[in-house]
């Protein structure tokens, strides 16, 4: 753990324990008592602990940097968004802490982390457990227990406990907000006098743990966005992925050795295909599930040769692993009293807070694959079902609870990979992780998941933003080339743009009809690094997500709903329960371009909501519409994927596709205008490889497109900090988009 975060973590709590909320006690409360411990820690942030924080782990213990103070100074200063009292709490007589924040009639609920069903959670019992797979309910590989608010707040429940929520769900019988009965079998002669609704609204989000201390975080803001972007802030910020991070994946079959990896390197340069990243999975390793972490010699003889081969050709090596260490590990024997007393896969679990577990993991990792340069990992399995991971009564040796461990064992991971190894070395990565939690923003790695509807896939871009993740919607295979189109143009518009093709074996072109387009599209994303490096670096330093979800754009509101009014059948409805779905499937990529992909059912054409402003088409400049719904279809856009454009965008990018993003730099650049008003963007560049950036070691190039006398749009360009290296290179031409 980041020391500095450390020390300011275990401030943090002793604070909190001076200030321990008496009333809370399980001794003294059998009913609801005001929280009035509220400290302010930063502008917009509130916390407040309930209970004895003593032994409790609190997710911002791993966040990846202490609260971007500097950065949070500068914001408003909201006022603290309930009036005194009006969060109460209690602890039942079995001991469960139980804290209620109240919520308005009208007020929408969004967020929990990567929730793949829908990004609404309004009335709705959520257990928030970490889980593979995310089939609802809250459980799902990263529950983030932080949701925000219609009314422009946001709350953050700071435990690695199990978390229920209750969310506008349950009616208090000393509630003034209760609606009023109604009679659901009237007799024929007298009218109803409104609708029997099965689930009457709570007026409250009530939320529990079992343990003894809970700390609650309460963030204001100027709007949704500003909410998150505060979230993100107090957690260090977000991730900033190197610059060969964002471009193109490709992770190959498991069993491939350094030959096969080889000559499918070799296809990607001959069929003109971009690629930065290959992936090897667990056939890598001379044992998996349990893994050793070595080399698997009969595979890969030379690693550090092939490593560097690579490396010469412009590709990282991105490894796959899980926790879970096997017999034949060098490392068992010494791990072996500092792991847990269950097993997952037949490998030994190590107890990841101890500094010793930590330290022989970075050593052999260091020793075995970062001195030949490999670039990070995949870390799997963190998220285990209950049948895969270890019981909730299972004990580690530093006596954190086994529920505390799978809430934060894909933290814990992130946490020490990226501090202990990389951060160490100062050498950036991004990875991936398949279990996550609260206060990740500052983790350079992507969730990913083995459910593949291409619909949540979507859905969970937006959701992510919401909680500090990043998610990728990785392709893997596809029934049709059609779809297989939709898949890559989704996941080259996602954090991560990858194919994991560890079991189908697929590669880019494997759908003849459809490869010309799949190569425009990653070809696209190469040219947009400009842009989207951009959008990171603003994730890094003001919280702004890059990849984000429609509400948190400005006077949005929702994405429109189907209300599906419940009708009553005994047998299958017999609650008469109503259905609302979503329209979860558009989101913005970076400040200004709005990604609508086609998926599913709306495979060719689809409908696409605009926000209040002008929109223009991305690929010609066309004016489309302001605040209303159109229809799009492949045909029209020539197989493209929907991108729509905010007035007054101001985009940089390459002004040709390079095949890897090591030729980016330096690269000559084409600025994009759309729209009538004029526009700014302000271009984000650093060595894209190392930590020089926390040092100050950046550049930012000022661009403004505005009219001059004669009526004609110019672009001007100012180097506005100018304390690190050039990244791209000069400005070859301005393309005025909208005529
Ligand atoms: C799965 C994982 C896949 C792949 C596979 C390899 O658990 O989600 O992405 O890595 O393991 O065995």
């Amino acid at each position: 753990m980041n020391s500095d975060c450390l020390s300011f973590r275990l401030f943090f709590i002793t604070i909190s324990l001076i200030i321990i909320f008496a009333p809370c006690r399980a001794a003294d409360l059998t009913d609801l008592k005001s929280v009035e411990s509220w400290q302010n820690v930063a502008p917009g942030i509130w916390s407040a602990s309930l209970g004895d924080m003593q032994g409790e782990l609190c997710y911002t213990q791993f966040a990846a940097a202490p609260p971007k103070h500097d950065v949070l100074n500068q914001l408003s200063k909201p006022k603290f968004p309930f009036a005194p009292g009006e969060i109460t709490c209690l602890v039942t007589p079995d001991n469960k802490i139980m804290i209620r924040i109240p919520t308005g009639a009208d007020e929408k609920l969004y967020g929990f982390g990567l929730q793949l069903d829908g990004i609404k959670k309004s009335r709705q019992v959520m257990t928030l457990n970490v889980d593979h797979w995310s089939k609802g309910g809250g459980r799902t590989h990263a529950p983030v227990p932080f949701y925000i608010s219609s009314r422009g707040y946001g709350v953050f429940f700071n435990t690695a406990r199990f978390l229920k929520i209750y969310n506008q769900v349950g009616n208090r019988k000393d509630s003034p907000h209760n609606p009023p009965e109604v009679d659901r079998n009237p007799p024929s002669d007298e009218k109803q006098p409104g609708r029997w609704q099965a689930q009457p609204p709570g007026d409250a989000v009530e939320a529990q743990i079992s343990g003894n201390g809970l700390e609650v975080i309460v963030f204001s803001g100027d709007s949704m966005l500003d909410v998150v972007c505060r979230y993100n802030l107090y957690n260090g910020g977000g991730a900033l992925p190197p610059l060969w991070g964002l471009g193109f994946w490709h992770r190959v079959h498991a069993r491939f050795s350094a030959g096969q990896t080889r000559d499918e390197l070799k296809q990607f340069e001959d069929k003109d295909f971009p690629l930065d990243v290959i992936g090897l999975e667990p056939g890598w390793m001379s044992k998996s599930y349990p893994c050793t972490f070595e080399w698997q010699k009969k595979r890969f003889p030379d690693p550090a040769k092939f490593t560097r081969e690579l490396l010469d050709k412009g590709i990282r090596l991105n490894l796959w692993e899980n926790p879970y260490i096997s017999k034949h590990s060098r490392m068992y024997e010494k791990m072996y009293p500092l792991s847990a007393s269950h097993m997952v896969w037949l490998g030994i679990v190590p107890d990841y807070t101890m500094p010793q577990a930590r330290r022989l993991l970075t050593e052999q990792h260091h020793q075995d694959h970062i001195s030949i340069g490999i670039s990070g990992y995949k870390i799997d399995e963190v998220d285990g079902y209950d049948f895969w991971l270890w019981p909730d009564h299972a004990t580690f040796p530093s006596g954190v609870s086994g529920e505390a461990m799978r809430q934060s064992y894909g933290l814990l991971m992130q946490n020490m990979l990226y501090n202990d190894l990389f951060k160490q070395n100062n050498v950036r990565t991004y990875g991936l992780v398949r279990g996550s939690n609260g206060a990740a923003s500052g983790y350079p790695f992507a969730i990913y998941s083995d459910s593949y509807s291409h619909e949540q896939y979507i859905t969970g871009l937006s959701t992510a933003s919401l909680g500090g993740i990043l998610w990728t919607p990785e392709a893997r295979s596809a029934g049709t080339p059609r779809e297989w189109l939709n898949r890559m143009q989704t996941v080259c518009f996602s954090p991560m743009a990858q194919l994991n093709a560890w079991s189908s074996g697929k590669k880019p072109w494997s759908y003849g009809d459809v490869t010309d387009s799949v190569r425009d599209v990653i070809k696209l994303r190469m040219r947009l690094l400009p842009y989207l490096y951009s959008a990171f670096a603003d994730y890094h330093f003001k919280g702004i997500p890059p990849i984000r979800a429609m509400i948190l754009e400005d006077g949005f509101g929702e994405l429109e709903a189907k209300f599906i009014a419940g009708k009553l059948d005994s047998e299958t409805n017999p609650y008469a329960r109503s259905k609302i779905i979503e329209k979860t499937d558009q989101f913005m990529f970076g400040p200004s371009i709005m990604v609508a992909p086609f998926y599913e059912s709306q495979s060719v054409k689809r409908q696409v909501q605009l926000p209040p402003g002008n929109w223009y088409d991305f690929y010609t400049g066309k004016f489309v519409g302001n605040n209303k719904t159109i229809t799009v279809t492949a045909k029209d856009l020539a197989d493209c994927i929907p991108l729509f454009v905010k007035e007054g965008a101001v985009i940089p990018m390459l002004t040709k596709a390079v095949n890897q993003t090591d030729k980016a730099y330096s690269h000559p650049l084409e600025v994009r205008f759309y729209g009538k008003t004029n526009g700014t963007f302000t271009l984000y560049e650093d060595d894209g490889k190392t930590f020089n950036y926390d040092k100050g070691q950046h550049r930012t190039r000022h661009l403004a497109v505005s009219k001059d006398q004669t009526g004609q749009f110019k672009l001007t360009e100012n180097i506005t900090k100018k304390d690190g290296p050039a990244m791209f290179g000069p400005i070859e031409n301005l393309k005025i988009m909208t005529k």
